[in-house]
């Protein structure tokens, strides 16, 4: 960091323009800290937008801790469907068991135990910390690291864990009494003004006299980033068989990718329709006829697949798989974006 100190004037001049200017969230309606969790962990990798209908949708069949921890892997698996990264879900119910076993279905309130949950890590103990206990814990997620790193002019890669423990100290060194504002001020700030893939807005910014970059002009050549890895690269086929209006499913294993979600039958390489036949045979399905093919990818953190689909009709409800009916598939089913947009395609929702 060029100055290793985060101005300390900052909470005085983002606390009244946060109070200001904030959006109204759903989970900005309460400070109860089960809800600040669920809207903590849906928005880690996840947009705004994206996360409203979710974040509602979970609250309104799991309202307590002690639902969450209650709830069968189906079910929470259909309640995350689309919103990737299936082992954060699972991780909360294992948390809301601990959470009902040591402290009797009441969230803790020091930061140390709320870090020893599964699946939360500084930054979503930080974020419940400060916003639902008001403790002094910054939350330090991609939008803080960019305001931090055009505030202090500090050109550290932002992926790197020292720079983010770095900035949580500096952070934690200014932390205003009104702690839960100030760590939603600062995200608000990176969402808003000083975001990530456009021009940050300077000119509406409150921090704009105390920001080193701006002062430089050179907000837009920061946050520095490490070179990503390029992604491996994985070619599949994927089947789409139906039978009747049924349509085949199989469950993934329950360690690795996806685990314990539900896929259409698919196989490794990009295969040729005779191949695919082929295959299809000897897993013991009868093709009757071939009526689509269409190139998809769907891109994860470490991988991407390149996906060849086909759409086929077939004699029987015969192989390894589970039949399911159109509506079985909305309602019940937890088949992941990878898989869903070849279902997406036949069955406009
Ligand atoms: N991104 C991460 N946490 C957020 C929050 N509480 N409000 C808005 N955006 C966020």
């Amino acid at each position: 960091m060029e100055h290793d100190t985060i101005p300390a004037a900052l909470p005085a001049v983002l606390l009244p323009w946060y109070g200001e200017n904030k959006r109204t969230l759903p989970w900005r309606e309460d400070r109860d800290p089960y809800h600040i969790w669920v809207s903590e962990i849906m928005l880690q990798q996840t947009r705004v937008e994206a996360v409203k209908g979710y974040y509602a949708r979970f609250l309104q069949e799991l309202p307590t801790i002690q639902s969450l921890s209650l709830c069968d892997d189906e079910k929470l698996h259909k309640l995350w469907e689309g919103l990737g990264y299936y082992s954060r879900v699972r991780n909360m119910k294992k948390a809301a068991r601990e959470i009902m076993d040591r402290y009797g279905g009441v969230f803790p309130h020091t930061l140390p135990e709320i870090l020893s949950l599964p699946g939360i890590g500084a930054y979503t103990a930080g974020a419940i910390g400060s916003i639902a206990f008001n403790l002094p814990t910054p939350a330090v997620d991609g939008n803080v690291l960019r305001v931090c790193a055009r505030l202090t002019k500090d050109f550290s890669p932002i992926d790197q864990p020292e720079t983010r423990k770095k900035v949580a100290a500096a952070l934690e060194a200014i932390y205003p009494e009104n702690a839960g504002e100030f760590t939603q001020a600062l995200m608000e700030l990176g969402a808003t003004l000083c975001g990530p893939n456009w021009k940050p807005k300077c000119e509406s910014c409150p921090c704009a006299s105390l920001c080193l970059a701006h002062l430089e002009g050179i907000e837009e050549e920061l946050p520095v980033k490490a070179p990503k890895k390029p992604k491996r690269q994985e070619d599949r086929t994927v089947f789409i068989l139906s039978c009747d209006g049924f349509f085949a499913l199989h469950k993934r294993p329950n360690r690795g990718l996806l685990a314990g979600l539900w896929e259409f039958p698919n196989l490794s390489g990009k295969l040729e329709p005779d191949q695919a036949l082929d295959e299809l045979r000897q897993m013991g399905i009868h093709p009757r006829e071939l009526l689509r093919q269409v190139e998809r990818k769907h891109i994860f953190t470490h991988i991407q697949w390149n996906l060849r689909g086909f759409y086929l009709e077939v004699w029987e409800m015969t192989g390894d798989f589970r039949w399911f009916t159109a509506e079985e598939i909305q309602a019940q089913a937890a088949l992941p974006t990878a898989f869903r947009q070849f279902w997406e395609e036949i069955h406009h929702v």
